[in-house]
């Protein structure tokens, strides 16, 4: 009977112990941009959301600039379970869907309230199982901002950047926006930009203000046109596999926990560009240029075209469910 007794205390204390052992689930968190962004302080809020409410259970470590993977090979690395979330521009999905496209229509919405109605819509949140079939889950959309144009000449009017070399995300619509243009688009990663600009290997480039100061593109670039003439947002995603194979309870925290972080970097990104374009402004790196009405209207008139060659792999409801936005 004491040997019985014996044998049992010491199994209930080897599982005990190994129960108590038991490493929490590690969730890698790679994005390209700084801490100092909307996306940079989403990520650090949904750690430490998740450090205080599932310590135990999952540890989110965040690997911000690039550090981990660049957005062109982060899709790739998750499927193969090799980092668990990430935020990729919506620009940087068309290998794995064409629907999220419409997000690069310039000029399609008119602000980002605009952006934020539709993603709220039923067309908008349909759009996050749009991944599903390639093995990726869309979680939510979290915002960063309009998208500016910036040069080593002022850039006034759609004629001012023919024939220049301007670096774009990896998206066909971005890259029939510039064609429109006459100019000349390079799909090259986040990472690379500020080098090119720099060695002037390309001459331009269309960014949010916050990527814009965070990576201090106006340290060179001398002039920015503020074209507002695209948005620049996020999908928050991970892979099916790692999802599904969370326990039930965990998933439902995480989920709760990154709906928080996203509302809170969505909260502060207006703030955020405002003050990153009156940094800008400040340093005196680089000109901002406002344009007149009759300008915008003539970079309207040359981008939208892009509208019509993407109208059948996009879908004509879906570009009217993003214009009824606009009201
Ligand atoms: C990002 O904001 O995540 C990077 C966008 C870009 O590649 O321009």
């Amino acid at each position: 009977m004491r040997l019985l007794t014996a044998a049992i205390t010491s199994m209930a204390l080897t599982f005990g112990a190994q129960f108590a052992m038991a490493a929490p689930i590690e969730l890698k968190f790679s994005h390209v941009v700084a801490e100092n962004t909307p996306k940079g302080q989403m990520a650090l809020k949904f750690r430490d959301l998740v450090a205080e409410r599932l310590g135990d259970k999952v540890e989110v470590k965040v690997f911000p600039n690039s550090q981990l993977f660049g957005d062109n090979k982060v899709l790739e690395a998750m499927l193969l379970g090799d980092v668990q979330m990430a935020a990729p521009s919506l620009s940087k999905f068309q290998k794995y869907t064409t629907s999220l496209q419409i997000f690069d229509l310039p000029f399609l919405f008119e602000d980002m309230a605009a952006v934020d109605r539709f993603q709220q819509s039923a067309q908008g949140q349909e759009l996050l199982n749009s991944l599903r079939k390639r093995g990726l889950v869309g979680l939510g959309y979290l915002h960063n901002g309009m998208k500016q144009l910036s040069a080593n000449d002022p850039l006034r009017v759609p004629a001012d950047a023919a024939g220049k070399k301007f670096r774009i995300m990896t998206s066909d619509v971005l890259q029939a926006q510039f064609e429109e243009l006459d100019a000349v688009p390079l799909k090259k990663p986040f990472s690379e930009v500020f080098t090119l600009l720099q060695t002037k290997a390309i001459d331009g480039a269309e960014n949010p203000w916050s990527n814009i100061y965070s990576k201090k593109f106006h340290e060179v670039q001398p002039y920015i046109t503020e074209t507002n003439h695209g948005v620049l947002d996020y999908l928050v995603v991970t892979s099916a596999e790692f999802w599904n194979g969370l326990d039930d309870e965990v998933r439902a925290e995480l989920q709760k926990a990154l709906d928080e972080s996203i509302a809170y970097g969505n909260a502060i990104s207006d703030q955020q560009a405002a003050r990153d374009r009156q940094a800008i402004i400040d340093s005196g790196r680089s000109e901002v240029i406002a344009i007149t009405a009759d300008e915008r209207q003539q970079w309207v008139d040359a981008m939208r075209p892009v509208w019509k060659r993407f109208e059948d792999e996009i879908g004509a409801e879906l570009i009217d469910a993003a214009l009824q936005s606009n009201n």
